[in-house]
């Protein structure tokens, strides 16, 4: 799916607030264009994991109107993964403020998501999992 609205001026403006400005919007670091459609080609290299990633985490995770940190955007997973993986898995399980619970996958274990997570929190540039 194209998503080339992400790739304009919104984008843009929102990396030329934080260069001028030392970083005027608080919170999520703002992804570029090439962050997107990165993380819109990552899937985890397990083929049971990514069919798992592919019909759950992907739907958000790889689409920035979602808000959802994108996958392969190390920067957007630092302050998350710093809450260690224990209270980033209960988030999971539970729901965190708009991501449902279980990120959709209800046949995921907890094995599954800590694999999902650190998938999706790794650098792109090194390739997928
Ligand atoms: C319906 C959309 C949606 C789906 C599906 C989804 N997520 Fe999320 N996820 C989000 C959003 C949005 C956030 C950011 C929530 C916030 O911080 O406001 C998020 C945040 C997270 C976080 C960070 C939580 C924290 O404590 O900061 C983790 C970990 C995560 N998702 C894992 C997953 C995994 C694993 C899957 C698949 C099994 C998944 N998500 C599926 C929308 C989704």
């Amino acid at each position: 799916m194209k998503r080339l609205s992400y790739a304009g001026p919104p984008a843009l403006a929102a990396l030329a607030c934080a260069a001028l400005l030392g970083g005027c919007q608080r919170g999520e670091p703002a992804a570029g264009a090439a962050d997107i459609q990165l993380a819109e080609t990552l899937l985890p290299a397990e083929p049971a994991l990514a069919r798992q990633y592919e019909r759950s985490c992907r739907l958000c995770h790889a689409s920035a109107a979602s808000k959802a940190p994108l996958t392969g955007f190390a920067a957007a997973w630092e302050a998350r993964l710093r809450q260690g993986m224990p209270a980033l898995l209960e988030h999971v399980r539970q729901g965190y403020r708009t991501m449902p619970a279980k990120g959709y996958c209800n046949d995921c274990a907890d094995a599954d998501f800590e694999k999902l997570i650190q998938f999706m929190a790794r650098d792109g540039k090194r390739g997928a999992a």
